[in-house]
């Protein structure tokens, strides 16, 4: 039987969003971001669903966090709301917001875990998007002066911060296909959005070196890409997916230019830069933060646009409820292809985890979720792998602590360690919450058991 055991200092942590869990998105003085108003659009987001209540995190926080301690977290991973901060996107600060993040790291810390904070993660303020948002130059300015507000107020109490939560899902679902905030479809827009949040990433990380004294870094979401053959169009197919999705956002970071593809796939949307805005970028980081939950098998599909490539269905693989192969093989591959095209960088797991049905009430106190132990089991033990192939790995964070507003999805996908029902707001440590504390407290050895 293998032995499972991580290094001393790794962190177990679990990951999750302000607007997908806060709720009273608008207290103590908060901007409208641009998901009050996405929710508010009819149509937009499945059932209605709104994240005016959400998991009312932000007047449950303590609780919240005692249980984290529970569970044995000893890193928890929050991303903070910019509309708080900043109502009108810049400008005057709001003591009000800004105290609910202050008390939120005092209590993490009082109870031994380390506050990992994301300063980005969807939910830009409405003001900045009636100034353009993304599309706007000057946003990496604003961005900046936020991230320096951030950085000055709590850079004394917190150790590891990222810049942008996923910049290919805000341009893909954004800017591109429109399924998320802001909802629009432009395949003009998408290079220049992408282009603006990389230079914001970079300023916001020259701001942290003016600032800062701890660890900054990006988070990106990688599907690690297989052709559905060895035939040419399928491996071309492949490159492109590859391009798009995992290179655009790192080879700008580490190479300091996008990838070659972009303008196979974006023609004559694709803009040329300034080589200064290349410098930016590839400013230096102190990590990466990998989301993973899937993989992707490509074939070459001439009517899908822009990739012209298309998912092929595995037959005998698992699904989650978000339609996404279980495939535990990916981390460890993506683990290594980062170390392989980007340098020995540490990396941590920033999001990993499933959509699996659970009833809306748990059953006498408890919610057995097979599948989900399953896949925490079969991909802790990935990234285990990867460590012992040579990835610096310094943590991993489940995705995601509770059941919550699962965006343009609603309330209809429950991906949380914890159960939340939805009326009564009630959590209960789901089986997977469970079987995560036996791998923290075991260092990892309860993952030697089992299938
Ligand atoms: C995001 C989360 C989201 C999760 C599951 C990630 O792309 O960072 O906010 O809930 O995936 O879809």
């Amino acid at each position: 039987m293998k032995t499972h055991t991580f290094p001393e200092s790794f962190l177990w942590g679990a990951a999750t969003s302000a607007y997908q869990i806060e709720g009273s998105p608008l207290a103590d003085g908060a901007g409208q971001s641009i998901w009050h108003r996405f929710v508010r659009t009819p149509g937009l987001v499945k059932d209605g669903d709104t994240g005016d209540v959400a998991c009312d995190h932000y007047r449950r926080m303590k609780d919240d966090v005692a249980m984290m301690k529970r569970l044995g977290l000893t890193a928890y991973r929050f991303s903070i709301a910019w509309a708080r901060i900043l109502p009108s996107g810049r400008g005057a600060v709001n003591e009000g917001g800004l105290g609910f993040y202050e008390r939120l790291v005092d209590t993490l810390l009082e109870n031994g875990i380390q506050p990992m904070a994301t300063l980005y993660h969807w939910d830009l303020p409405a003001a900045l998007d009636d100034r353009g948002g993304w599309l706007n130059p000057d946003v990496a300015d604003w961005f900046a002066d936020y991230a320096s507000v951030m950085y000055k107020r709590l850079d004394d109490r917190v150790k590891l911060w990222a810049t942008l939560n996923e910049p290919w899902v805000v341009t893909d679902g954004g800017y591109l296909h429109g399924a998320l905030a802001p909802g629009h479809k432009n395949r003009f827009e998408a290079p220049i959005a992408t282009h603006h949040l990389m230079r914001s990433h970079g300023k916001a990380v020259q701001a942290y070196r003016a600032i800062g004294k701890h660890q900054v870094g990006l988070v990106v979401n990688i599907e690690p890409k297989y052709p559905a053959s060895d035939k040419t169009e399928d491996l071309a197919a492949t490159k492109r997916a590859e391009a798009y999705m995992n290179r655009q956002y790192l080879d700008p970071v580490f190479h300091g230019k996008y990838p070659d593809e972009m303008t196979e796939i974006f023609g004559e949307a694709w803009p040329e830069w300034p080589q200064e805005d290349y410098d930016l970028i590839a400013q230096k980081i102190d990590f990466l933060g990998i989301n993973y939950y899937t993989r992707n098998v490509v074939r070459h599909e001439e009517t899908s646009w822009p990739l012209k490539a298309a998912p092929v269905r595995q037959k005998q693989a698992t699904y989650t409820e978000t339609g996404w192969e279980v495939f535990p093989q990916g981390l460890t591959d993506t683990l290594l292809w980062v170390k392989k095209l980007y340098g020995d960088i540490p990396q941590y797991v920033t999001e990993n985890g499933a959509a699996f049905f659970d009833p809306p009430t748990a059953s006498a106190g408890r919610v057995n979720d097979p599948l989900r132990v399953e896949y925490f089991r079969t991909h802790l033990r990935a990234i285990h792998a990867a460590i012992e192939q040579g990835v610096d790995l310094r943590g991993y964070c489940a995705w995601s602590l509770m059941d919550n507003m699962e965006w343009s999805l609603g309330y209809s996908k429950r991906f949380g360690i914890v159960h939340v029902n939805f009326e009564t707001l009630e959590r209960t440590l789901k089986d997977s919450a469970q079987f995560y504390s036996s791998v923290i407290a075991s260092n990892g050895t309860a993952l030697d058991a089992g299938a």
